[in-house]
């Protein structure tokens, strides 16, 4: 059977470098809220558009961000969720629509997640992550196209980490007490943390 991991963690935590590795080991899809979010922004909802929020690092309301989810697992037989559920309302949401095979934390410190977030740097043709610290593209032209996400300015990732501490927290206590958390620490390169993710895959 397909595997279904949910990959939780801090804004910065390294969620969508690994779970683009993950879709690949497994060939699984990757459902990301936040890619999902970024493409429609401008959306009108009847809450408002998504923008409204992303840039001011609140979350999206639940009903806009349930859709996408709902479209989203019905089209995937093995899935890693990346960026979902952030608040106790949506893991309740989540629940009621599949059962996981791994869920897993990723820790990281508070001033490791800064230094990532605003030294982060996107590709907007393919997706591809880079940091201006440590891991710039080799091709030129890559590179010269880099952007920097709105939300990953210094002011904004504060407000985003405070989001975090608030709704997602808890949601990461109610996977811990319910014993179907497995804790990865985070802080290491990338490679040795796709190993650590994939041991807990795999047992
Ligand atoms: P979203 O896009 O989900 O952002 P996030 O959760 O804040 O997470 P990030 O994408 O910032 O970080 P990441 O953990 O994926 O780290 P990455 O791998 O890029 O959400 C954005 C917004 O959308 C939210 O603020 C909210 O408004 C809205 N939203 C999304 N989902 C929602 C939901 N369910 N409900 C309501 N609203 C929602 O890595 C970061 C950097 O670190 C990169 O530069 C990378 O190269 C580097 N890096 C990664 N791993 C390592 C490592 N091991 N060592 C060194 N550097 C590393």
């Amino acid at each position: 059977m397909s595997k279904r991991i949910l990959l939780l963690g801090a804004p910065g935590a390294g969620k969508g470098t690994q779970s683009k590795r993950l879709a690949d080991e497994y060939d699984i899809e990757h459902i990301t809220t936040g890619d999902a979010l970024r493409a429609n922004k401008d959306m009108e909802t009847e809450h408002g558009t998504p923008r409204e929020y992303m840039d001011a690092g609140d979350l999206v309301p639940d009903p806009v961000v349930n859709e996408i989810v709902d479209a989203a697992l019905s089209d995937a037989d093995g899935f890693v969720l990346d960026g979902y559920p952030r608040n106790l309302s949506q893991a309740e949401y989540l629940s009621e629509q599949t059962d996981l095979t791994a869920a897993i934390f990723l820790d990281v410190g508070e001033d490791e997640l800064v230094r990532r977030l605003t030294g982060r740097r996107m590709d907007p043709e393919t997706g591809d992550i880079y940091h201006t610290e440590f891991n710039m593209p080799d091709d030129e032209a890559v590179e010269e196209r880099l952007v920097q996400r709105d939300d990953d300015t210094e002011a904004v990732v504060k407000d985003r980490l405070e989001t975090y501490y608030e709704n997602t927290e808890p949601v990461i206590e109610h996977y811990r007490e319910a014993g179907e958390l497995v804790e990865v620490d985070g802080e290491a390169h990338p490679d040795e943390v796709f190993e650590r993710i994939t041991e807990v895959v795999d047992a």
